[in-house]
């Protein structure tokens, strides 16, 4: 299968910094590409080339095979690249229906008459999660401060699968959860998956990308440390690589929760 996109020998500099050198790698449908890499190797730079908010300093950006050059990141989301931020950028005050369509609202009557179906909105939002699993919210005005960080992450990405997304940019989704959040967005990345959207899923948790990765891509530094196929390599071969040889015992036993 031909991937859905693809950098092929980018680099991105700001000055005379390489945030990014020669950086080749892979997005397939239907796959989970982790993205591992310490502060600063360059983890945000390459989402933001991938999501259309940076053009590459070198280099080409495909989309289904053909070399592309973002307008900006409203260009990239609307040609089915959704990027779901660490803070998911919800608006704490607002309910959960009017944060899913986002601008985006049904429409009842007729002009000059229209106004914001807002039962529709709710009804769709709550439906919509509660497909993921998450279904402890039942009315959707309840106002997206008033839900957990899980949640809100369960809100973001049933939102852009609604709106149809062929592929997820998710930063950090399970870093501040804790163990029972945490398998709660892991498992909605496994039913994107299923639907054939191509996840890229940046984190710093071993145990997170060890339960749902199908790809690999460590950035050391700007570059492509290493790169692998989940069979490619064992499991404790892939925890060290990410920890750099810090002992894995303890996450390995975390591991054995979460699956
Ligand atoms: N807009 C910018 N202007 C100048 N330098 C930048 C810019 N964005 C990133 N950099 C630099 O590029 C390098 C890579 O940064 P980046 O934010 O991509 O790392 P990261 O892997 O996301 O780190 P973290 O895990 O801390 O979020 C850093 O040296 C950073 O200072
Ligand atoms: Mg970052």
């Amino acid at each position: 299968m031909s991937p859905l996109m693809e950098l092929r020998n980018v680099d991105k500099f700001f000055g005379s910094t390489k945030a990014l050198k020669h950086v080749s790698m892979q997005v397939h449908p239907g796959k989970i590409l982790c993205l591992l890499g310490d502060n600063g190797a360059g983890k945000s730079t390459l989402i933001k080339v991938l999501s259309g908010y940076h053009n590459p300093t070198n280099g080409a950006v495909m989309l289904e095979g053909d070399e592309t050059k973002f307008a900006g990141p409203r260009d990239a989301r609307q040609r089915g690249i959704a990027t779901v931020h660490q803070n998911v950028g919800s608006i704490p005050l607002m309910s959960v229906g009017r944060n899913f369509f986002l601008g985006a609202e049904p429409i009842k009557g007729k002009w000059p008459f229209r106004s914001i179906d807002t039962k529709k909105a709710n009804t769709i939002a709550v439906e919509q999660m509660r497909k993921f699993g998450l279904t402890r919210v039942e009315n959707g005005d309840q106002l997206v401060g008033t839900m957990s960080g899980g949640e809100r992450q369960v809100l973001a990405i049933g939102r852009a699968m609604y709106f149809g997304a062929k592929m997820l940019i998710l930063d950090e989704p399970t870093s501040a959860l804790g163990v029972k959040e945490a398998s709660m967005v892991l498992k909605m990345m496994r039913v994107a998956r299923q639907n054939g959207v191509g996840i890229v899923f940046i984190t710093h948790n071993a145990r997170h990308a060890m339960s749902v990765g199908d790809d690999f891509c460590v950035l050391i530094q700007g570059e492509v440390a290493a790169s692998f196929k989940r069979d490619e390599k064992t499991r404790e071969e892939v925890l060290n690589l990410m920890a750099g040889g810090e002992d894995m015992t303890a996450l390995e036993e975390d591991l054995e929760q979460i699956d």
